[in-house]
């Protein structure tokens, strides 16, 4: 599986000839196979038809092929208070070329500077572009480690299995990425609730126009020293459940993490927001389904009249982007029904529950006016976990109970348990060191 990883973009899924090993200035894989340092080099992502000898694929991304070029101008990081999100990059990127004739290229770490790229490149033709985002995090021992990283790098492989880009071994560039935050480790702010938001993109950059798989594409990483999302405590937002645009759509790339999917939510948001409201509550279909919360994914909690408090997150369906936080939540959540692990707050095991499953405008309007809807939430890497306190629906306000310190008697919690997980102070395989 992983050794046709690199071929899935190419426009037709050939073999690769003799002839074809030649052009490439590869070595034949029989004789590599006496070669150690060849094999060393390229090692076992290029495989060979047993029966055939036909070169069956091309170089994965290789940690060994790693050349660093450290900048001779190393800014001076500014005063942690300054940081606003995303506008400060640290002094080196990381970046990983492939082509659909030899593969993944050496990869890069270089001094942090604008990319090269024809006006034609594919990239700004038919947004051949996908990206992710996770945290590292300093612990108070001054330990640099990264939260579920593994998970990016899946989600990562599936948004580019989707538009044709090449896929890769996430486990490279985990470690790729490691390398590149050792280098820019001081850039992370020593203060609490503050981190680095790293940024692995990929995007096609064939030299061409027509719309087909890329022939060309570039694998980078930028770093983003950030602070916390709320400096002065939980900030309850209010959302428009807008009826006029819609996020996703059946069979359209919904759950995948492309750039496509943003651009189109800055006019949706700038509406909401000129009628009072910070983010959109993207909904689907006639029966107005909860999809998202602006680029977050979307939590309810409800009492029922048997005392048993339900936490419901809308399932998988193919339009919610698999968000490495709802899972995280989900997972503590779940933990705690089961009495695996208790979170001191929760309902006890018996008296909670937590379902995946789909949740109509409908179903939160009624139960806000019947009194049992405990809270409503949004969740990813940037905020961790956002209370909402107001659904504009249909003309009305939907009011939601938020508690004292802006967030509900579920989410408080578990975003407890889980920012002490990813700052070091709870141990948990989820945190990776660096
Ligand atoms: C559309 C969308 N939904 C959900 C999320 C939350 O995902 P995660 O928890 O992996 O940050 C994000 C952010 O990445 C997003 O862009």
């Amino acid at each position: 599986m992983s050794s046709l990883r690199s071929l899935r973009p190419l426009i037709s899924c050939r073999r690769f000839s003799q002839p074809l090993i030649k052009r490439l200035a590869l070595p034949n894989l029989s004789e590599a196979r006496t070669t150690s340092s060849w094999m060393t080099r390229w090692n076992s992502t290029v495989t060979q038809d047993p029966m055939t000898g036909e070169l069956t694929s091309l170089p994965d991304i290789e940690v060994s092929r790693l050349e660093i070029t450290e900048t001779n101008s190393p800014k001076q990081p500014p005063a942690s208070s300054s940081l606003v999100f995303g506008h400060t990059f640290t002094d080196h990127m990381l970046a990983i070329p492939w082509s659909a004739v030899s593969g993944w290229g050496a990869p890069k770490i270089r001094p942090y500077a604008p990319l090269a790229l024809a006006p034609s490149a594919t990239v700004f033709h038919y947004a051949q572009a996908l990206f992710e985002g996770l945290k590292a995090y300093r612990d108070s021992t001054g330990r640099i480690t990264l939260f579920r990283p593994d998970m990016n790098m899946k989600r990562m492989n599936t948004s580019a299995a989707r538009v044709a880009l090449p896929t890769f071994n996430g486990d490279a560039v985990i470690e790729l990425v490691k390398r590149l935050i050792r280098l820019d480790k001081h850039w992370i702010p020593d203060l609490p609730g503050y981190s680095l938001y790293i940024r692995p993109t990929l995007i096609g950059t064939q030299a061409a126009l027509g719309i087909a798989p890329p022939s060309e594409a570039l694998l980078f990483v930028i770093c983003s020293p950030v602070g916390p999302y709320y400096p002065q405590g939980f900030k309850p937002v209010a959302l428009y459940a807008t009826t006029e645009y819609t996020r996703a759509a059946p069979g359209g790339i919904g759950a995948y993490k492309l750039a496509a999917n943003y651009a189109p939510g800055v006019v949706a948001q700038k509406e909401a927001a000129k009628k009072g409201y910070v983010q959109n509550l993207w909904l689907h279909g006639p029966e107005h389904y909860i999809t998202e919360v602006g680029t977050m994914n979307a939590f309810l909690a409800l009492k029922h009249p048997d005392g048993v408090t339900e936490l419901v997150c809308p399932p998988l369906d193919g339009l919610i982007l698999p968000g490495v936080t709802r899972d995280s939540v989900l997972n503590l959540a779940r933990d705690h029904a089961s009495g695996k692990t208790l979170l001191e707050g929760l309902p006890e095991s018996g008296k909670f529950v937590v379902n995946e499953r789909p949740v109509t405008m409908g179903e939160v309007k009624q139960a806000a006016e019947d009194g049992r809807l405990v809270e409503f939430f949004g969740t990813g890497t940037a905020a961790v976990i956002s209370p909402v306190n107001r659904i504009g629906y249909l003309g009305e306000d939907i009011q939601i109970p938020t508690g004292p310190d802006g967030m509900g008697p579920v989410s408080r919690p578990i975003w407890k348990q889980l920012v002490g997980i990813q700052v070091g102070s709870i141990p948990s395989p989820w945190s990776v060191v660096v």
